[in-house]
C-alpha cells in the first residue's frame, strides 16, 4: 500500500457507495497544514492516530496533544477486531498490518510521559501575560520586568526567579518607574500572585530546566520511521489556558528554531493541534495576528500544522484560508448555528457533482469523512466522501504499565527527570540583599532601591555578578547569530521573537 510520496487515508466511494478509488495525503503538501473538524465521536481521534501513523511512516516526526488519553495506543500494534478488519476490506487496505508506532510520551507534570519544561524567559512575556490572563497594565509591567532582567543580567527561568525578580521590583517601584514608566505596586502584587495560582496549578514543574530541546521532539527511530511526540494532556486540560500557551509556545519555538527549508518533499515535522478552539477563544487580537503569523510562515521551515477541533467555525477566517487538506466528519445541524457552522463547512470544500456537500456532512457515518487534500500544483482536491482507513496501532488507552514500558525504552528516557536549578534571578538576588543586609553592598545608596550595577556599570569591578559578554555589546541584530553559535538560554531573552517582545 505504501507509496513513496504519500500517505494513505482511506477509500472514497460512489454514490451508491461502492469503492471509488483511494484517497491520500501528498506529503510534499503536508507542511501545506490541515484541518480535521467533526462532532464528538465521529473519529477524529482515530483520523489523527491514521495520519500520524502514515507520516510516522513516511520518515516524518509528529508531535500531537493526547487529550482524552486514547491516543496512546497509538504506541502498540491494535488487533484484528472484526470491525477494523471489515473497515480495511472496504477500503481495500492490503496488507492490513498491525504494529505499534515509535512514541515518546511527554507530560508537562512529569507523570505519564517524560517531564517537558520551558524557561520563564524562553516562554517570554506575551505568552506569560496570556497564561496569567494579565491585564494590559499588568503586562506592561511584566515587560518591564523581562527588561531589567535582561539589562541586569539576571537568568528567568522558574517561578521563584520571576517571583523573586517582581519583589525586588517591588521594593524600587519609585526609581523604576522613573526609568521605565509607571510600574505600579499594586500591578506588581497582582501578578505575584497570579504566579502563585500558575505554582498551584503545577506550574513549578513546568518552568525550568532542562527546558525541552527542539531536536528531541524531531527524531527518527532506528528503522526511519518518525517518532511520534504524545503530550500527555488529560490533567493539562483542566487548566486550558496553560495547555493553549505552551502548545503555541512550542509552535513559535519551532518557528524561531527551524531553518528555512523552502518546499521540502515531506515535511520536517507535523504538528497536531487538538482542541484548537481553546487556542483562539478569547484571545486578544495582538494574539491572534501572531498566531496567524507564525501559521503561515511556520510552512517554510517544513512544519505542517493540523488543527482538530469540533467546528470549523473555531478556527478564524484567516488561519482557516491556509489550512490546505481537510478533513470533515460528521457535524448535526439541528440548531440555527450548528447549521450556520455546517454552512461554513460546506462552502470551504471544492463540490463534488456526485453529491450536495451540506447533506453529506450530516450524514456521514463514524470513522467517515469529507475529505479534499493538496492536488498537484497545490490546487484543493474535489471533496470526497470518504472511509478513513483503520489504525494500525491499537485505538483506545495504553494501561499504566505499558505506558511504563515505552517511556523506559524512549530515547531521551532519564534525560528531563531530574529537575536542575542553576544560579538565576532568585539566587543572584538573594545574595545580593544578603550582601546589602551585611553592609557590604556598594556604597551607592545601599539596599534594594538604588541596585549595585544599573546606570554607572561601566568599569564597576565590585558588582561580584557574572554579567554575559554578550549584554549590553551586542546589537539587536548581532545578537540572533551570538545566540545561535553560543547557544546559551541567557541570551535568548534578548531575541524573544515573532511571540515575545521584539525589542528595541
Ligand atoms: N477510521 C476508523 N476505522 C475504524 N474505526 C473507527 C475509525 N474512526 C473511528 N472509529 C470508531 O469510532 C470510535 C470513535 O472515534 P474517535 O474516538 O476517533 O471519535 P472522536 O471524534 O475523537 O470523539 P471525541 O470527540 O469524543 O474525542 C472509535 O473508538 C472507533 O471504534
Ligand atoms: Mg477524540
Amino acid at each position: 500500500m505504501a507509496q513513496e510520496d504519500r500517505l494513505f487515508i482511506g477509500a472514497s466511494r460512489k454514490p451508491n457507495d461502492s469503492y471509488q478509488r483511494r484517497e491520500d495525503l501528498l506529503l510534499k503538501y503536508g507542511n501545506r497544514h490541515g484541518l480535521i473538524t467533526g462532532a464528538t465521536g465521529t473519529g477524529k481521534t482515530v483520523t489523527l492516530q491514521v495520519l500520524a501513523e502514515g507520516f510516522s511512516e513516511a520518515g516524518v516526526p509528529v508531535f500531537c496533544a493526547d487529550v482524552k488519553g486514547d491516543l496512546s495506543g497509538i504506541a502498540l500494534p491494535g488487533e484484528p477486531k472484526d470491525f477494523l478488519l471489515k473497515r480495511a476490506e472496504a477500503v481495500k487496505l492490503e496488507p492490513y498490518e498491525f504494529r505499534e508506532t515509535p512514541t515518546i510520551f511527554w507530560d508537562l507534570f512529569g507523570e505519564q510521559g517524560h517531564p517537558i519544561r520551558a524557561t520563564i524567559s524562553e516562554m517570554g512575556p506575551l505568552l506569560l501575560s496570556r497564561l496569567m490572563n494579565l491585564t494590559n497594565a499588568q503586562e506592561g509591567v511584566l515587560n518591564i520586568a523581562f527588561r531589567i532582567a535582561d539589562e541586569e543580567g539576571l537568568l528567568l527561568l522558574d517561578l521563584k526567579d520571576l517571583q523573586s525578580m517582581l519583589a525586588n521590583m517591588a521594593t524600587r517601584a519609585d526609581e523604576l518607574s522613573a526609568r521605565y514608566g509607571n510600574v505600579n505596586k499594586a500591578s506588581v502584587g497582582a501578578i505575584q500572585r497570579s504566579l502563585l495560582v500558575l505554582e498551584q496549578q503545577g506550574g513549578a514543574n513546568f518552568f525550568g530546566e532542562p527546558a525541552l530541546r527542539i531536536p528531541d521532539i524531531m527524531r527518527t527511530a532506528r528503522d526511519g520511521r518518525g517518532m511520534v511526540n504524545v503530550l500527555a494532556a488529560d490533567k493539562l486540560m483542566t487548566n486550558p489556558r496553560l495547555y493553549s500557551t505552551f502548545l503555541l509556545w512550542l509552535m513559535s519555538e519551532l518557528f524561531e528554531q527551524l531553518p528555512e527549508v523552502g518546499d521540502p518533499d515531506k515535511p520536517r515535522l507535523v504538528f497536531f493541534f487538538d482542541e484548537a478552539h481553546l487556542l483562539f477563544n478569547e484571545a486578544p487580537k495582538a494574539l491572534l495576528e501572531r498566531i496567524e503569523q507564525v501559521v503561515r510562515l511556520i510552512r517554510s521551515k517544513g512544519v505542517g500544522v493540523y488543527f482538530v477541533t469540533q467546528n470549523p467555525l473555531d478556527v478564524p477566517e484567516t488561519v482557516l484560508a491556509q489550512l490546505g487538506n481537510r478533513i470533515q466528519h460528521a457535524l448535526r445541524a439541528y440548531t440555527p448555528r450548528e447549521t450556520s457552522a455546517v454552512k461554513t463547512a460546506a462552502d470551504t470544500f471544492r463540490p463534488n457533482p456526485d453529491f450536495n456537500t451540506f447533506q453529506a456532512i450530516t450524514n456521514l457515518a463514524t470513522g467517515e469523512a469529507l475529505v479534499s487534500t493538496l492536488e498537484e500544483k497545490g490546487i484543493p482536491s474535489m471533496v470526497q466522501r470518504t472511509l478513513i482507513r483503520p489504525p494500525s496501532s491499537r485505538i483506545g488507552p495504553l494501561t499504566p504499565e505499558e505506558r511504563r514500558r515505552v517511556m523506559d525504552a524512549s530515547p531521551v528516557a532519564g534525560q528531563y527527570e531530574q529537575m536542575i536549578d542553576r544560579e538565576s534571578a532568585f539566587e543572584i538576588l538573594q545574595k545580593r540583599a544578603g550582601q546589602s543586609a551585611q553592609g557590604s553592598a556598594p556604597s551607592n545608596g545601599g539596599g534594594w532601591t538604588l541596585p549595585d550595577f544599573g546606570n554607572n556599570r561601566n568599569g564597576d569591578q565590585r558588582t561580584s555578578q557574572p554579567r554575559p559578554s554578550n549584554r549590553q555589546t551586542v546589537t539587536e541584530a548581532a545578537v540572533k547569530s551570538v545566540v545561535r553559535s553560543v547557544g546559551s538560554t541567557l541570551g535568548r531573552e534578548l531575541v524573544r521573537g515573532i511571540l515575545g517582545i521584539l525589542r528595541k
